[in-house]
């Protein structure tokens, strides 16, 4: 029956592979290469201008454009990170893959797969691929926990199917009960952080952290196999991670920590160093954040003692490379087998240079109190033995295929997530339904006890305005506000001016009557309100008169045809962040200015109808939410009409027209 499940998964994995080409070939046809230039997919008439090697070895290519007399930069819709290709004709027909390690308006850095070959002789082209890796990792996990006879993958695999169940040893005394106003300070008393106190509770490193966050660390702790930390916006998720794995660490488990994405990883790494942990994050330097960059196993290769025996290498394939340049350079002083010669050489050089970082990377990683990597960037065990503990951050934004990558290398996995917020994007509909649509975390909140499980209470973001609603609608209204942010607003900020934005916590400005129309972008496929992007604008100006700074402001909106819009008319200002609420899932401002764009006579809302997108986007503010939407159109679904009346009730309700007269 197992076996079964996991063959049902790989064949749903197949339907959303070819769903997910379909929809970027898709797109690819719509467009001339023009347009596709005109996107930024490609860029054309480019020139190697500089050759260096980076961090861990890899060849770096420096490509620039010299200007045609562009507006823009060609470089404006290229990611540090991205799968690239660099073909040209010249000094032979190549094509080459590596990766965005750096992207500036004028020049982008490319990292290159492998050993680099002769740089172009003229222009090249670049074009963003897409990565088949992430799918063949997700296919292989599946296969191994399908077929496995490992007790500890097995374990795994029944308890996370209801086929076992989940044990967790007894605590030595029953559990304090979750209620905020018992005291379980813990007593301060001769024990090392890490042990039980004589009371039998764990002594906690952060002594900070609430009653439910207390809690959770000792289910985790107490767990065998599985536990879930359900933490909905800003209730320290991450940091009850962090606690248990210094407690972990100090029992002397190996631990291993991952998450989706770069982002979510690197927030957990950052968060680790400060404790003093040595703590290693693995993956491509490209995609991790400069100020984290000497944790990465690159760096800590590079400040390894053997450090000078893979210098030796490569200079000495630096000569080489200088030889044959200069051999070339006189024409007849080589010969074709010479040449090869040289090149295989060459080859040979980097092969033993890059096998020696190897192995001292895997020294690196199995010294570590914890390493850290994204799912998708697991490629084979990252230790001879499993890790004794997983732990899988954003959780609920994690494809069961893709959590199954780093569970088949633990033995026991902690879960911190919550459902209620967005889920993992899933290109085919009938994947989704057919299974991939259900997360690990939500089929295992149905499985386990009590025991296994902790909702987080008491969150240290949101004015409780503001947290309000998505508590009503969400969470049963079970979150309280933290009083460090009960009532904080904007003019508490320094230098913030007190006026009628800057004092009340939430604003929801209604456009109705304003003849913003909602308009399709047929390129982008996304919808856009032209009006409604101009009165954003206007009030993000409003508030940064105020003495508001830009960077503490966002521009968030559901759609990324309005994002673009908003950016076009914002003009350049690197300070402020404008984006779509996907890409701004897991983070906060103090203040967030939301557009929701749709406007007609239809009430049609579309995707604004997933609710948990809006519980997103409306819980990234921390002092300050401005909603801006249009009631005629909203009031039609029952979540927005309700969100008009909770405004109405905190007196909130304001409309365009204050501002259009202004
Ligand atoms: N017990 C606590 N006391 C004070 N601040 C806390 C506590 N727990 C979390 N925080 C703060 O709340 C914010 C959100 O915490 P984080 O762990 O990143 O939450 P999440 O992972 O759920 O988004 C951080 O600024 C963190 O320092
Ligand atoms: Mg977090």
């Amino acid at each position: 029956m197992s076996a079964e499940h996991f063959r049902h998964l790989a064949a749903l994995l197949d339907i959303e592979r070819e769903a997910e080409r379909a929809e970027n070939e898709r797109k690819l046809e719509k467009l001339s290469v023009q347009a596709r230039e005109a996107l930024g997919k490609t860029v054309t008439r480019l020139v190697v201008s500089r050759e260096d090697f980076g961090v861990g070895g890899h060849a770096l290519w420096v490509l620039s454009r010299p200007s045609a007399g562009e507006e823009y930069s060609p470089f404006q819709a290229l990611n540090q990170g991205d799968l690239v290709a660099i073909s040209y004709p010249s000094p032979e027909p190549t094509r080459v893959r590596g990766t965005l390690y750096d992207v500036s308006e004028f020049e982008i850095t490319v990292s290159l797969d492998g050993a680099p070959p002769e740089a172009p002789i003229g222009k090249c082209q670049l074009d963003v691929l897409g990565s088949e890796a992430t799918y063949k990792r997700m296919k292989k996990a599946l296969g191994a926990v399908e077929r496995s006879e490992k007790a500890f993958i097995t374990r795994l695999r029944n308890v996370c199917l209801g086929i076992e169940k989940a044990e967790f040893n007894k605590p030595s005394v029953t559990l304090v009960k979750t209620r905020a106003h018992v005291d379980v300070n813990p007593v301060e008393i001769n024990v090392d952080p890490g042990m039980r106190q004589d009371d039998g509770h764990i002594k906690f490193f952060n002594t900070n952290l609430n009653v439910y966050q207390r809690e959770a660390v000792e289910k985790a702790l107490a767990a065998q196999d599985v536990a879930l930390v359900h933490g909905p916006p800003g209730t320290g998720k991450t940091t009850v991670l962090v606690e248990i794995i210094r407690q972990a660490v100090a029992q002397g488990q190996r631990v291993l920590a991952s998450a989706p994405s770069n982002i979510a990883v690197d927030n957990l790494l950052e968060k680790l160093l400060e404790t003093g942990l040595d703590a290693v994050r693995m993956g491509h330097p490209a995609r991790i954040l400069d100020s984290l960059h000497h944790a990465t196993v690159s760096a800590r290769v590079a400040d390894h003692d053997n450090q000078k025996h893979i210098l030796e290498l490569d200079q000495q394939r630096e000569r080489l490379i200088r030889q044959r340049s200069r051999a070339m350079d006189r024409g007849h002083g080589i010969s074709w087998t010479e040449r090869k010669q040289m090149d295989a050489e060459i080859e040979k050089l980097w092969r033993a240079a890059r096998d020696m970082e190897y192995g001292i990377g895997r020294q690196v990683l199995a010294e570590a109190d914890v390493v850290l990597v994204t799912h998708g960037g697991i490629a084979k065990p990252i230790l001879k033995k499993p890790f004794d503990l997983l732990i899988m951050d954003e959780a609920s934004q994690a494809t069961e295929p893709l959590s199954w990558v780093p569970m088949t290398q633990a033995k026991k996995v902690i879960f911190a997530g919550d459902p209620l917020q967005l889920p993992p994007t899933i290109y085919s509909e009938e994947a989704k339904k057919k299974g991939l649509g259900l997360t690990l975390f939500e089929r295992l909140q149905a499985l386990l006890p009590p025991e296994g499980q902790t909702l987080l209470r008491i969150q240290y973001r949101m004015h409780e305005t503001i947290m309000g609603f998505s508590s009503k609608q969400f969470y049963d209204g079970a979150l309280e506000a933290d009083e460090s942010v009960r009532a904080h607003t904007a003019c508490e900020l320094p230098h913030v001016q007190k006026n009628r934005l800057t004092e009340n916590p939430l604003i929801y400005v209604d456009t109705v009557g304003a003849g913003y129309e909602e308009a399709w972008n047929d390129v982008l496929e996304s919808r856009e309100n032209q009006g409604e992007a101009k009165l954003a604008l206007y009030l993000y100006e409003q508030l940064k008169e105020a003495g508001i700074p830009a960077r503490a402001m966002a521009l968030l909106t559901p759609y990324v045809a309005q994002a673009r819009l908003l950016r076009s008319l914002g003009g350049p200002n690197k300070e402020l962040e404008i984006g779509s609420i996907d890409g701004f899932q897991g983070r906060e401002k103090e203040v967030i200015i939301l557009s929701l764009v749709r406007s007609n006579n239809e009430g049609q809302v579309g995707f604004l109808g997933d609710t948990r997108r809006m519980n997103v986007g409306m819980t990234r503010a921390r002092r300050l939410l401005i909603v801006l939407g249009d009631s005629g159109t909203l009031a039609r679904h029952p979540f927005y009409n309700q969100f008009i009346d909770y405004a109405d009730a905190h007196d909130a309700h304001a409309s365009a027209w204050e501002w259009i007269h202004a």
